[in-house]
């Protein structure tokens, strides 16, 4: 049990005893100390390094612990500080002071060293699940933010549209009719494929995906997938090849995680690549891995598009060639499921040139 991420205590005591005896419990059991013999040493100490947690005693010369814990509380910057007050006398008057002034807990005097230990680490656990929490919120609310901008424009230019078919009904030809129903077509089934992405990145964050690892013949799954999008690369004139080299032997994955990475990798190189180019998934027997590669001969990458690929809402410097949809989440969901599946994923792209994608599976070891 000494393994704290080096967790931080000050010690506020005037009885240099209290120091010592406090100090090397602590930093016997793997936590960082410091000390201060004075409420405003404390309030410096606090000031130049912020603890994870303060053990404050009460009785001091000048201003004492309801003073020092007072100040900090109305701080902003430490008023999450957590204060235990340390006392001599279990005078309830002060231990219900203490917690007026805004103290989580108390310690007696004298010290038994497995209480003092136990109480240090609830409240540092709940400062970090506290933490945590507070993080997570804030993500979400982004997260929010940036899908309810992403679904106002395709809504407003609907709305436009509809506007116009209500009350300038007489000047919709047919033809005018036709194009506009498929403008709201295309318009809806990008909100659908954010919202679907939205359900799939939440969905993996809350661990309610439950992948199921089993041998795969992933061959078979790449292969059928690939001539699902014929028809797309198609429209733009992007050939498609499928090669595979040696004798694939089983992966150990989750066939519904293999469809969605792949289906992601291969509708982007299409979606980032111009007409007349082609696009290359090799699968490719590699000892104790299959690897495979997506190659595309389109936008490509800079290297600062390389570091925020897998971030979520990373819409980088490519953009769509074919008026297609981009959300930006799709390679994060990418990125979770490979980590998911053991696997690993990397790329290599020059502006201008292309990009090639490379995700190595773990073979399955155990088949009879
Ligand atoms: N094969 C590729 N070639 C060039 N850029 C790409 C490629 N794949 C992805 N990108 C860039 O990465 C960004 C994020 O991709 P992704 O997460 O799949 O979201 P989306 O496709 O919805 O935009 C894209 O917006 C694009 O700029
Ligand atoms: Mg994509």
């Amino acid at each position: 049990m000494t393994n704290h991420d080096e967790a931080h205590i000050l010690i506020v005591d005037d009885i240099p005893r209290n120091l010592q005896v406090l100090g090397s419990i602590l930093s016997e059991n793997g936590f960082g100390v410091s000390v201060a013999s004075s409420g405003q040493g404390a309030l410096e100490a606090i000031a130049t390094n912020m603890p994870d947690v303060v053990l404050l005693d009460i009785q001091m010369p000048d201003m004492d612990g309801f003073d020092v814990c007072s100040r900090l509380k109305e701080n902003p910057e430490t008023t999450d500080l957590p204060v235990i007050f340390l006392t001599a006398r279990t005078e309830i008057d002060d231990i219900v002071r203490g917690f007026e002034v805004g103290a989580v807990d108390y310690i007696t005097k004298p010290f038994i060293s497995q209480e003092l230990l136990a109480r240090v680490r609830t409240h540092l656990r709940l400062v970090r699940q506290n933490k945590r929490l507070h993080d997570l919120n804030k993500e979400k609310d982004e997260f929010l933010g940036i899908a309810a901008h992403d679904l106002r424009n395709p809504l407003s230019k609907i709305q436009f549209i509809a506007e116009k078919m209500a009350y300038q009904a007489e000047s919709f030809t047919p033809e005018l009719i036709t194009d506009a129903s498929e403008d709201i077509v295309h318009t809806v089934n990008g909100m659908m494929e954010l919202i679907s992405n939205l359900l799939d990145t939440n969905a993996i964050e809350q661990g309610h995906l439950a992948l199921e690892l089993n041998p795969i013949e992933i061959g078979v799954i790449i292969e059928h997938i690939v001539r699902d999008y014929d028809e797309r690369a198609a429209k733009k004139k992007i050939t498609l090849k499928y090669e595979e080299s040696g004798t694939l032997p089983f992966i150990q994955a989750d066939e519904v995680a293999i469809v969605q990475i792949f289906d992601n990798l291969i509708s982007n190189a299409i979606k980032y690549s111009p007409t007349r180019t082609q696009v290359i998934t090799r699968l490719i027997a590699d000892g104790a891995f299959v690897r495979m590669e997506i190659q595309d001969e389109g936008l490509g990458m800079t290297d600062d598009d390389k570091k925020r690929l897998f971030q979520k809402f990373a819409r980088l410097s490519a953009q769509p060639t074919g008026n297609e949809h981009s959300i930006g989440l799709g390679l994060s969901i990418v990125k979770t499921l490979v980590d998911r599946l053991g696997a690993e994923i990397s790329v290599q792209s020059a502006v201008g040139k292309g990009t090639t994608f490379t995700v190595r599976f773990p073979i399955a070891t155990n088949i009879e």
